[in-house]
């Protein structure tokens, strides 16, 4: 790392992302759409975030972007002191690898291996052998060391993403993004997985983003931020359920009555 580099990452140290006027376009002509129309957030090490917005918002967009999975148009994201956008496709490989977590609604586990594999890929994938004492660490605080030769198949929804959990935390990432972790869960599995998620960042400092369209798995976080039509209109700190539900029905109706940009292509 060299000098300049070492300073901007400790001015900028205490967040783990931040964007700067972000624009993301798709398309030309009559068939473009700006899907994120400068967004400009930080989000702080050892905070809980969510995104909510109405379909075609722009969440996934900001969520591909901000992890590195996308490039943006325009602006800035940096990423645990890094600026993305003078990266390459290997560099942008590396950093989501080795600092970045992600889960998914549908769980992403690997059906052919066990729980401690799943667990372990992250340093497969880095050319590296699973750190035993790593995989267990991460297993014990999931909850899952009696399970670690199942496979995802004979494990319970909330059980498999649990270990996507432990798979997102193992390589200690600077960030994990989570793309509706519970909506193919049921209630109680629901609470239990969030409950998982908030203690990673209470307990471990561990920074989240997640997106959802869940107000009660949106109050896990510390603070819930809206999206609509490419923008961050509004936010809540400390949030329950019943408020965000409540921004959340106003947010569509709004969003229904502005023109254009939703009504050309599939965002709903
Ligand atoms: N690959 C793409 N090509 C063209 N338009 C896209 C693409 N991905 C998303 N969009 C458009 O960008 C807008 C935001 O989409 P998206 O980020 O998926 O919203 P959300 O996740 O909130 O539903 C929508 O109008 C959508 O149709
Ligand atoms: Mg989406």
């Amino acid at each position: 790392m060299n000098k300049n580099q070492d300073r901007w990452t400790s001015v900028n140290g205490a967040d783990a992302v931040r964007l700067d006027d972000v624009r993301k376009t798709y398309g030309r002509g009559e068939n473009r759409v700006e899907a994120l129309r400068g967004v400009t957030m930080s989000f702080p090490r050892g905070s809980f975030t969510a995104v909510m917005g109405p379909s075609g918002s722009g969440k996934s967009t900001f969520l591909h972007c901000a992890a590195g999975l996308d490039v943006s148009s325009s602006g800035s994201v940096v990423l645990d002191g890094k600026e993305l956008g003078g990266m390459n496709e290997n560099q942008l490989t590396r950093l989501r690898r080795e600092r970045v977590g992600f889960i998914f609604q549908a769980f992403n586990l690997m059906p052919a291996l066990n729980v401690e594999q799943n667990v372990g890929l992250p340093f497969r994938l880095a050319g590296r052998r699973p750190d035993r004492s790593s995989v267990m660490e991460v297993l014990s605080r999931v909850g899952l060391v009696e399970r670690r030769k199942h496979l995802p198949s004979e494990l319970s929804g909330g059980q498999q993403q649990r270990v996507a959990i432990a798979r997102a935390l193992i390589m200690r990432p600077a960030v994990i993004f989570a793309d509706e972790p519970t909506g193919a869960l049921d209630t109680q599995t629901t609470i239990e997985v969030l409950q998982l998620l908030r203690e990673t960042v209470t307990n471990g400092g561990q920074t989240i983003i997640m997106v959802t369209h869940d107000p009660v798995a949106a109050s896990a976080a510390h603070r819930v931020l809206f999206l609509a039509d490419g923008q961050f209109i509004g936010e809540l700190e400390a949030p329950t359920a019943d408020v965000v539900a409540e921004r959340m029905t106003h947010l569509t109706a709004w969003q229904q009555t502005r023109p254009t940009q939703y009504t050309g292509r599939g965002g709903f």
